[in-house]
């Protein structure tokens, strides 16, 4: 991906910024080219161009003069003895949703952040033709206006961990304490798009990983790795979900075991797979590794993200990374009836994006011991499909909103009505305040909304991503043209 991104670094930079990239061999610069000209781009074959040895990526891009010389502290040791609080945390995948309210909420924190970003997620909505419902500023101007409202500094690298080289650099250079790991193509029905979206997914996805265990290993031992895994992996076994473990007599022996997963995607399979390299390299290397399996997030604002417009977070409500709140969020504030899959009886864990960042804060401020592979359920309440649009409908009522629900015939396979009770204490215990779904934040969701309705492009809204259909050829138009 790098070599894509390379070009659009090269774009947008404005002056201050350095770049360093180098295209090096005709195959570089057809790659690029043909990125404008073919609709999808064919990812694998463009990956191997980037595994080529001379291949030259974009590199550690400190966002100002001063990022540069910004001390080093000590990681885990000083005069005094250990330091309790991690210092320096890079958080790959800093410029996407999660990542970004993250990066700023840490940096409010006073930790150091480094963003490593490949800037695909962005190319993701370019190639599809899809954009968040909120207008968003490229990470270098998040990045300048954060310091100039807070006098905060964070460092950029731009480029794909997939790329040891590149990801390498960025360990030498930032030297981390924590690496939070949001970075990963993060959609299931982008997953299951076509066969080249499904061989990236699992590529970008477990070998991004792979190559951050290899980085900590050969950099940064001490380094606590928190990795944003999803309540996906379990599916929807009928039986209560543990956090991680499960202890089972069979036979009448006992042992503890890593909780089955039943993953129901190339995407949510490619997460179940980082698990087990996880959980394998803390057992074999002694990592030390905090596993969120989060729930599915709603929100927008935080409270770093609305101090300016700059900083705004993104708000996907399409039918391919629109997660369901947002979704009917926006279907509601456009008169678009909201679109249960199915029976809607899919119930899942819910979590607001201001729980997110405080779960992770709180997974750094208490790190998993070395060789620990630690799991939380990252979510704070369940809601089955049905109930969410049952809740929507009631708030859009209150805002003189006409809003009616259909059932439009289900693009995945999944139990459409299920048992579901999964545990999801551990957070609490370590001191997380949830943010609960209330009539408020959903008023404040639909205003947003609202807010920008004349952004929402209606051709975007239904699902077409079929689980079954699935096929061997490139997909050039998933979204409906
Ligand atoms: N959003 C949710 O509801 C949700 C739910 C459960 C789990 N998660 C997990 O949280 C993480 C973040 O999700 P999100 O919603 O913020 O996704 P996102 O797509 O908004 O952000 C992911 C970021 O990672 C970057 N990225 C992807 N591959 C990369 C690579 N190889 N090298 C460098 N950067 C790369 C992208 O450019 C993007 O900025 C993901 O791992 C996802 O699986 C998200």
């Amino acid at each position: 991906m790098a070599h894509l991104l390379s070009s659009s670094c090269a774009v947008n930079l404005p002056p201050a910024i350095k770049t360093y990239f180098r295209p090096r061999n005709k195959h570089t610069t057809s790659c690029l080219s043909s990125f404008a000209s073919r609709t999808p781009p064919i990812f694998t074959s463009c990956r191997r161009t980037l595994q080529e040895p001379n291949f030259v990526y974009a590199t550690a891009t400190p966002i100002s003069k001063e990022l540069e010389h910004i001390p080093k502290s000590g990681s885990s040791t000083n005069s005094n003895g250990p330091i309790s609080k991690p210092k320096r945390v890079m958080v790959i995948g800093g410029d996407g949703f999660c990542g970004w309210a993250t990066s700023l909420h840490l940096s409010n924190k006073n930790y150091e952040v480094a963003v490593v970003d490949s800037l695909v997620r962005r190319l993701f909505d370019h190639q599809l033709g899809v954009d968040s419902l909120t207008p968003i500023s490229s990470i270098q101007n998040r990045i300048r206006r954060w310091k100039a409202l807070t006098g905060k500094t964070m460092q950029l690298y731009i480029g794909d961990i997939c790329d040891f080289e590149f990801l390498s650099e960025a360990f030498k250079s930032f030297e981390p304490d924590v690496v939070v790991h949001f970075g990963e193509q993060r959609s299931a029905p982008y997953s299951m798009i076509d066969r080249s979206r499904a061989v990236f997914t699992q590529h970008n996805n477990v070998i991004g990983t792979l190559n951050v265990l290899f980085a900590i290993k050969e950099f940064s031992e001490e380094c606590h790795l928190v990795k944003l895994g999803t309540m996906g992996e379990y599916g929807t076994p009928n039986i209560d979900i543990e956090e991680g473990y499960l202890t089972i007599t069979h036979n009448g022996r006992t042992d503890t075991l890593p909780y089955p997963k039943q993953a129901s995607s190339f995407y949510h399979l490619s997460k179940v797979h980082d698990s087990h390299n996880i959980a394998f390299t803390c057992k074999a290397w002694g990592i030390r590794a905090t596993d969120l399996n989060q729930g599915v997030v709603y929100g927008v604002r935080t409270d770093e993200t609305t101090l300016h417009e700059e900083l705004c977070n993104r708000f996907d409500y399409d039918g391919v990374f629109g997660t369901a709140l947002n979704r009917f969020c926006v279907q509601a504030a456009v008169g678009h009836p909201l679109t249960v899959y199915g029976k809607g009886g899919q119930t899942r864990g819910y979590l607001d994006i201001r729980d997110t960042v405080q779960c992770v804060e709180l997974a750094i401020a208490n790190p998993a011991k070395p060789g620990e592979f630690r799991v939380f359920n990252q979510f704070t309440e369940q809601f089955s499909v049905n109930d969410l649009a049952g809740l929507v409908t009631k708030a859009g009522k209150k805002l003189g909103l006409e809003v009616q629900t259909i059932s439009v015939p289900n693009p995945r396979v999944e139990a459409e009505e299920h048992y579901y009770n999964a545990k999801h204490t551990k957070l609490i215990e370590l001191g997380l305040k949830p943010h609960l779904l209330s009539d408020s934040l959903l008023d404040s969701l639909l205003n947003v909304a609202i807010q920008f309705k004349d952004r929402v492009d209606h051709s975007q809204i239904m699902p077409n991503i079929s689980w079954k259909k699935i096929g061997v050829k490139p997909r050039a138009a998933p979204v409906q043209l």
